[in-house]
């Protein structure tokens, strides 16, 4: 990655009637970066990355390739390559000639053209399937020679529209691994939609979290999972247990549910499950909670663990596998954490 901006979008929006679906999006992509758009259904990623590609039309700001406003040049005219939702093949060519069609409409040269397919074909893993049409194929495969078409161009942006949705999870790890890579080898500037937040935080450089067409957080993984900019973020990266820290009767501070917090001031914090720990000690002073375990989960690397406190709160705690050694269901526990566990969510 190197410095500068390779694709800009300045207050970028879309209504459809008195539907927001993209409100003055502001993002800067760096050549080479690869930026994931990250919410939940109908928060407007497929609309902005269809803004960019040119197949739909801003209804205000603009969009800015290599600092050439494009906002109002014709879809094919723009270097983009795209993989849609609906991943649209053609029906009537097989494999190798999907994946070669753009580089033919580029006019490069038959041999260049095979030796580029071939590489696409490894790399995604179709190996054997080349000859094959589309309907001779499984969803996951016609998305994997929807990708590979898109990257084959070598374009100044490519736009991937959850491009592995309908691959199973062992596959759509490798794929999303070797995605990674190949973007990073060719530098390509890549927009990457999804709504499963483990892939956003795998794959990209940084996260543009949107809801309700608005962008609510841009940064690394690691900002927006360690410093949350809102709750809606929070809630969305990751699993998070809130808390509303008020001033207590008593002095200190007090969640909206009566635990006493040892924080740095009155504010909403997030506590990450990971950081909770359990044992079978009373709850003595702040940051400490009694409960009983309610469901404790098995998820191989670890253990999940439900505890529902006195005050009702279903507290979510995560820990190595030996937690589930220690409590059984019905098993009261205390939940404790310090102070540097608590990150504060910004005041709206
Ligand atoms: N052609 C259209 N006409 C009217 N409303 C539309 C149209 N396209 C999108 N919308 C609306 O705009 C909003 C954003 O849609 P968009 O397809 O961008 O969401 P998305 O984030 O891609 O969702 P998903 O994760 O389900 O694919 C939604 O409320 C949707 O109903
Ligand atoms: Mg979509």
């Amino acid at each position: 990655m190197s410095g500068g901006t390779e694709l800009a979008l300045e207050g970028l929006s879309r209504r459809y009637g008195s539907t927001v679906a993209v409100a003055r999006m502001d993002l800067a992509v760096a050549p080479g970066e690869l930026v994931a758009l990250l919410g939940p259904s109908g928060c407007g990623k497929t609309t902005t990355l269809r803004m960019v590609a040119g197949f739909v039309e801003p209804s205000g700001g603009r969009i800015l390739l290599r600092g050439r406003d494009i906002t109002s040049m014709p879809a094919h005219k723009r270097d983009t390559g795209m993989v849609f939702q609906s991943y649209a093949l053609f029906p009537h060519l097989s494999v190798a000639e999907n994946i070669a069609f753009g580089l033919h409409r580029r006019g490069v040269p038959k041999a260049e053209v095979a030796h580029r397919v071939a590489r696409m074909v490894a790399l995604l893993k179709l190996d054997g399937l080349e000859a094959r049409l589309p309907r001779q194929l499984s969803g996951g495969q016609q998305q994997r020679v929807a990708v590979g078409r898109a990257l084959v161009i070598n374009p100044a942006v490519v736009l991937l529209d959850e491009p592995f949705s309908n691959l199973d999870a062992l596959l759509r790890e490798g794929t999303r691994i070797e995605l990674r890579r190949l973007q990073t080898e060719l530098g390509l500037t890549t927009l990457f939609v999804t709504h499963d937040q483990a892939e956003a935080m795998a794959i990209s450089d940084r996260i543009a979290v949107m809801n309700q067409g608005r962008l609510e957080q841009l940064g690394t993984p690691r900002e927006i999972y360690d410093r949350p900019a809102t709750r809606f973020v929070a809630g969305f990266i990751g699993r998070a247990n809130l808390f509303d820290a008020k001033p207590g009767a008593a002095g200190g501070l007090i969640s909206e549910d009566g635990i006493p917090l040892e924080a740095a001031g009155a504010a909403t914090y997030v506590l990450r499950p990971e950081r909770i720990v359990l044992d079978d000690a009373p709850a003595e002073g702040p940051n400490a909670a009694a409960g009983s375990i309610e469901v404790l989960s098995f998820l191989g690397t670890g253990v999940q663990a439900v505890l529902r406190l006195s005050g009702g709160r279903a507290l979510l705690v995560e820990g190595p596998a030996s937690l589930a050694d220690r409590f059984r269901p019905g098993a009261a526990a205390t939940a404790r954490w310090t102070a540097a566990d608590l990150t504060a969510i910004p005041a709206p």
